[in-house]
């Protein structure tokens, strides 16, 4: 049994993406927030995991295959916003040193350079692969920088340390759903604006990317309605469950590893129980 329901608005699959989301009916889900494995960061310990190819192209090869399904079962009028990390050439290296305050950090391996980059070369995730999804037809509609004022500066003497990451959001048609979250997102403007500071979480459980909640927040509320569906096709702990919880809208979450499927479990059934708690 791979799939765990909270209340009726929320469901847990336990299992690869890859194989679960064809079974899904074209034009079904309003929106997906997500945040696929960065490439050669971490392991998450399962086999089939997405980020640990040998070649950035099988990364993008993999990450292609899940988003042309996601763009299938995304309604007409939805949307996507996609986090994804980015990271520097291994020099070549072949392992990368243990991070205490990180363990899953600890990869047994590093990937060699892709073609045309040279040790120290930033990779350019992010951007490179936005364009893939261009390309795809996805429309791009807006880069946000996530900044996050809290984050632990890098060991780096010749260049600044990156407190930032990209939030993309992406419709799968030209006009599509999208509405004033009424949330603040840099402090003091109202409408939403391309900047967004927001204290990173340090870790929930034993996940080590766990988005904060207040970066999901604005998403949900912009672009879905009450009861609308929101998927997260990579959920890690659930964050994204939790907003979806908060807000009255449907969630789905997929995971390949048991252990996070578990700690959201436990996460959104403890804020399920607390909501409904309220209302009596
Ligand atoms: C960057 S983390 C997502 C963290 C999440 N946003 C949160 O708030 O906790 C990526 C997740 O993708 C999962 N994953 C890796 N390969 C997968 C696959 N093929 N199918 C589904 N999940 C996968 C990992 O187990 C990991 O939890």
């Amino acid at each position: 049994m791979n799939e765990f329901l909270i209340g009726k608005d929320v469901k847990l699959i336990l299992g690869d993406s890859l194989n679960i989301l064809p079974n899904f009916s074209s034009n079904s889900i309003n929106c997906i927030i997500t945040s696929p494995p960065y490439w050669g960061l971490r392991d998450y310990e399962v086999e089939n995991q997405i980020g640990l190819e040998c070649s950035i192209s099988d990364y993008y090869k993999n990450l292609i295959n899940v988003f042309s399904e996601l763009h299938r079962i995304l309604k007409d009028d939805g949307t996507l916003w996609l986090n994804i990390g980015d990271g520097y050439t291994s020099g070549n290296r072949k392992y990368r040193a243990k991070d205490k305050k990180n363990v899953a950090r600890s990869i047994s391996f590093r990937p060699d350079n892709p073609e045309g980059l040279k040790n120290k070369d930033l990779l350019g995730i992010p951007w490179h692969f936005a364009f893939i999804l261009q390309e795809l037809g996805w429309y791009l509609r807006c880069d946000i920088i996530w900044h996050k004022p809290n984050a632990m500066p890098e060991s780096v003497k010749d260049r600044p340390y990156r407190n930032h990451e990209y939030l993309f959001l992406f419709s799968k048609s030209k006009k599509y759903f999208f509405q004033d979250s009424g949330l603040k997102t840099d402090g003091t403007e109202r409408k939403l604006r391309s900047v967004w500071t927001i204290n990173q979480t340090k870790f929930n459980g034993e996940h080590y990317a766990t988005f904060p909640v207040e970066l999901i927040n604005p998403c949900i509320l912009s672009t879905t309605k009450e009861h609308n569906t929101v998927l997260d096709p990579f959920c890690g702990t659930s964050s994204v469950g939790l907003s979806c919880l908060n807000n009255n809208r449907k969630f789905i979450g997929i995971d390949i590893n048991r252990k996070y499927i578990e700690i959201s479990s436990e996460r959104l059934t403890n804020q399920f129980l607390q909501l409904n708690h309220k209302s009596y």
